[in-house]
């Protein structure tokens, strides 16, 4: 069976960004924002997002990009999310109030954040940032968002709906047998988790802290590899994943010069997200070409193998269903 490689790559400038694509989208500090739903529809709450590669993998995987000041309300998830910045900085910070604690990440960066907590963000650089944001399942489910926060996007018209769609009652009404969602009161409020940022901290790993990668050194010194979540194979060898969250996928830097893997067989669904370089994918003869920001999914069974060839470094993603 031919397969059609280029249904299974989300080049980042195809993809078509949703607006408002949560609740809080015409707020200040949250209405300078695009949302990409580059494998699975992720959790936007905009119906008309769109999804790029639609087959579930198990995970999801999307992308924000955001002005100077602005990013994404307290809200909470029932899943795994965790975020890896292509450029800027941004500011994590937590709590009912969004004052439990903060961290700031910059490129290369990655940060997994327990469900059952509340989480904002915000890019913090002078220009436009941009990160990737891999959820857990193939429907990672609703978030759940503070009560003060879903006050303050009535007052701007935006309503979140039972079926977990937006209204703007500027524009439209609530239509028939549908209505708004109640915000959570005080009392479950208090069932959400709290963390310190040094309880934080240990979920976080940074890009430039050369002590966390392992050379796969039997590939000529040319593979520095870190491994993030969940055990990580590669030419018959195991990396074990600094972060323990049980996440149902896996994550995994491979970089250098002459980065590669050799070709190997797979039922799982994989995602390949380029960081830097550029990378020469084969899938069952064929062959793909990916730049930074790109993303490609093989197709599952097939053989596959991938090589920097850009002749200068390269850093890719990989995330792995674990299931
Ligand atoms: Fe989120």
């Amino acid at each position: 069976m031919s397969i059609d490689l280029e249904t299974r790559l989300a080049r980042f400038n195809d993809l078509i960004p949703s607006k408002v694509p949560f609740v809080e989208g015409k707020l200040k500090g949250h209405q300078d924002r695009l949302n990409y739903s580059l494998v699975g529809p992720g959790v936007s709450e905009d119906s008309k997002q769109n999804v790029k590669i639609a087959e579930e993998h198990g995970f999801n995987i999307g992308a924000v990009s955001a002005a100077s000041m602005n990013g994404s309300g307290l809200h909470s998830h029932t899943t795994a999310e965790v975020f890896i910045i292509f450029s800027g900085s941004w500011r994590f910070y937590w709590g009912p109030d969004g004052k439990e604690g903060e961290v700031i990440l910059h490129k290369g960066d990655v940060a997994s954040f327990p469900t059952n907590m509340f989480r904002g963000f915000q890019n913090v650089s002078d220009q436009q940032a941009l990160m990737f944001v891999v959820l857990g399942e193939n429907d990672p489910g609703v978030i759940t968002w503070t009560p003060s926060l879903l006050k303050k996007a009535k007052e701007t018209g935006m309503v979140l709906l039972n079926d977990n769609s937006l209204i703007d009652l500027e524009k439209n009404q609530i239509p028939d047998g549908k209505k708004a969602i109640e915000p959570i009161t005080d009392n479950e409020l208090t069932q959400f988790d709290h963390y310190t940022s040094e309880e934080i901290e240990k979920f976080v790993i940074r890009y430039a802290d050369q002590k966390n990668y392992f050379l796969d050194d039997e590939h000529y010194n040319s593979n520095s590899i870190l491994n993030y979540l969940d055990d990580f194979t590669i030419h018959n060898k195991e990396f074990k994943p600094y972060i323990n969250h049980k996440t149902g996928f896996g994550l995994t830097l491979l970089e250098g010069n002459n980065a590669h893997i050799h070709s190997y067989a797979s039922s799982k669904s994989e995602v390949y997200l380029c960081l830097e370089g550029e990378w020469e994918i084969t899938c069952n003869d064929k062959k793909v070409l990916i730049g930074p920001r790109d993303a490609f999914s093989p197709p599952k069974n097939s053989t596959r193998s991938l090589k920097n060839i850009s002749g200068d470094k390269g850093s890719i993603y990989i995330v792995r269903q674990k299931n």
